[in-house]
């Protein structure tokens, strides 16, 4: 579908996604390097991040692949360092790593649960916490004048309820939620810099939804005349993130804005 923003958008800027490359984290590459950015993403698997940005390149997009693991603090520190070396600053860092897989609580080690928090929670305050101190309003690289750069991190609704088999995912992206918030209070105040969430609902086509796939909507027969009850597209978040990175969002700061067509709201009509 076509971008409803100006092609340049976010010209001149550099954004960083952590797993970008693939599913949502790649479609907000692949838009933000549209809208004039240029592009750097982190990932574990070489040859995913090889492809992706064979892949943006091809697109007329600058882009670089540095291979790493959020939830390693010296991991996010160099790749950081790397994005900034690489492209002389940074403005927009995506939080869109994740792991995950279906386990009922009581079969779940807490190795499992200690693990999806680290990658999604952990991972997400690593990458903040190395890359400050090039977001801030001044740092190197950036124009005063442009203030201080903004951070998404990629969120879930599953923790707005409860979710079975996802008890190790709930609490992680409860805890994006309030680092988002916190960040966002803190960093805001401080720094000028702004922290939003998305939390993206049902969305074809991704690893998230191959495997985990809600029972709402794979009972119940998807309706493309409303918005509830059918699956997003990745589209959908890449949009929320421009409109959250760019001048349209400048007075949005602490929020994690749910794009899930208003599915987490209700269960389906049987
Ligand atoms: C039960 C499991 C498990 C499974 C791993 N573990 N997979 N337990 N069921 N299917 C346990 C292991 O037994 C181990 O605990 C611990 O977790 C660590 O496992 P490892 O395989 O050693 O960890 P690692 O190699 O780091 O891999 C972690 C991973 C990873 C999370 C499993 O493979 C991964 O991230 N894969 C998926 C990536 C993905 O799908 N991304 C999209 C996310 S979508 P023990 O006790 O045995 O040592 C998303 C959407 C969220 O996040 C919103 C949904 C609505």
């Amino acid at each position: 579908m076509e971008s409803p923003f100006k092609s340049d958008v976010v010209k001149g800027k550099v954004a960083l996604i952590t797993g970008g490359g693939s599913g949502i984290g790649f479609e907000i590459a692949s838009q933000f390097g549209k809208h004039g950015a240029s592009i750097a993403i982190m990932g574990r698997r070489k040859q995913v991040l090889d492809d992706a940005v064979s892949s943006l390149r091809s697109l007329g997009i600058p882009a670089i692949g540095f291979e790493g693991d959020v939830r390693k603090q010296e991991d996010a520190k160099r790749v950081v360092e790397s994005t900034y070396q690489h492209f002389g600053k940074i403005d927009i860092l995506v939080n869109a790593a994740a792991g995950n897989f279906l386990v009922a609580a009581e079969d779940l080690s807490p190795n499992g649960f200690r693990t999806v928090l680290d990658i999604d929670a952990v991972g997400t305050f690593n990458m903040c916490h190395s890359a400050l101190k090039y977001l801030k309003k001044g740092a190197p690289g950036r124009d005063l004048s442009s203030g201080g750069g903004s951070i998404i991190n990629i969120s879930a609704t599953l923790h707005y309820t409860a979710c079975w088999y996802q008890i190790h995912v709930s609490a992680a992206k409860a805890a994006i939620d309030a680092t988002t918030r916190n960040l966002a209070l803190e960093w805001g105040t401080d720094y000028d810099i702004r922290v939003n969430g998305i939390a993206p609902g049902p969305i074809g086509d991704t690893p998230g939804m191959s495997k985990l796939g809600p029972e709402e909507i794979e009972t119940t027969t998807p309706r493309e005349d409303m918005p509830l009850y059918k699956y997003g597209e990745k589209w959908d978040i890449a949009m929320a993130a421009l409109y959250l990175s760019c001048v349209s969002g400048k007075y949005v700061n602490g929020q994690t804005m749910v794009v899930d067509g208003g599915c987490w709201l209700s269960k389906p009509r049987h």
